[in-house]
């Protein structure tokens, strides 16, 4: 059994970019039925950013929805919000920060990043890399998925982790990193990677009508209606091919080879295979947003699932810091 273990920012709406590439296969894995999925919303992490609280629940419930619209199993897996088991995770934090060389936190490439970017540089921002840690750790994650940008939060994790057995003890499991270096680049409606912060996503979940605009928004050029068409420079293409069955794409490359066939008809091909293909997860999202007391239901079982796990290493722990008599 190895324990997979992934932390997610609640910083809004997930949206196809964030399904195809990270939603989507961190459920399949959790499908095994040999691997036991933590999944939780770093909604601590979220606060060295966010500074509003309505903004920051209404994310956390999108995020929630998103994951179990795509079919996460909370019943055999863990799903929590780090912040409601923040007593652990914020303890823990304390201890390794006691083992965290200074040095090591101040040549961190995110914190650099993040501190030529942001006017509001925080303690928070700086210690960012050991509540990781302590999220890891506490549960004694064996592989945890996540990417590329992450790969030095999880060498920290790791060192930092080795630096407490090593002073007080057997204390945790040494957690892998688990980078899918092929993990694919979805294209946004302006051909870049797609991101929130380009404003070039796809919301999988909008009414039909608002989906229906951004797709026609799908950036292509300007090859009159009756001309062939090259599928491999083209966005409508690019984004279509990521979920068609191959003779849905072969049709497709052969309507853009033939001539009279527009972008049009491309987009709303498209229009139609998302709304096909994501009919139920469009559905369920709207029912748990609908509902939200519901996914609140679902958080508070995984949360007290998730205790038991933390309670038992924090007893630990605190053994081997000789704090409990
Ligand atoms: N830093 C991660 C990100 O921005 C989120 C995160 C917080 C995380 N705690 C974690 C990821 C623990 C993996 C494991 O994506």
């Amino acid at each position: 059994m190895a324990r997979i273990l992934t932390g997610i920012q609640a910083s809004g709406k997930p949206h196809l970019g964030n399904i195809l590439g990270a939603i989507l296969p961190a459920v399949q894995l959790s499908q095994d039925p040999k691997n036991e999925s933590f999944l939780f919303i770093a909604d601590l992490h979220s606060m060295t950013t966010v500074k509003d609280a309505d903004a920051l629940k209404e994310n956390t419930l999108a995020v929630a929805a998103a994951w179990l619209a795509c079919g996460f199993d909370t019943e055999k897996n863990y799903f929590y919000r780090q912040s409601r088991l923040a007593g652990y995770h914020t303890e823990l934090m304390w201890y390794l920060n006691c083992l965290t060389p200074f040095p090591m936190l101040a040549n961190a490439h995110s914190f650099k990043d993040k501190s030529d970017k942001l006017s509001d540089v925080n303690a928070g921002l700086f210690t960012y890399p050991v509540l990781q840690a302590a999220d890891i750790v506490l549960y004694q994650a064996n592989f945890v998925p996540v990417g590329k940008d992450q790969k030095q939060h999880l060498e920290m994790s790791k060192d930092i982790a080795a630096a407490f057995n090593r002073t007080y003890g057997e204390a945790f499991v040494l957690p892998e990193p688990k980078i899918d270096e092929n993990v694919m680049t979805i294209p946004g409606i302006d051909g870049q990677k797609m991101s929130k912060s380009y404003g070039n996503y796809i919301d999988i979940f909008l009414p039909e009508k608002q989906l229906y605009k951004v797709i026609k928004k799908i950036v292509t050029d300007t090859t009159p209606l009756e001309e062939p068409k090259d599928p491999d420079t083209c966005n409508v293409f690019a984004l279509f091919k990521l979920m068609a069955s191959e003779a849905q794409v072969a049709e497709m490359r052969q309507n853009y080879e033939g001539g009279n066939y527009g972008y049009g008809h491309a987009k709303k091909t498209l229009f139609d295979l998302i709304l096909e293909k994501f009919a139920k997860e469009r559905e369920l999202y709207n029912y748990y947003m609908e509902n939200t007391q519901e996914l609140e239901a679902k958080l508070k079982a995984g949360e007290e699932k998730a205790e038991l796990i933390a309670k038992a290493t924090m007893l630990k722990v605190r053994e081997l810091l000789g704090f409990i008599d």
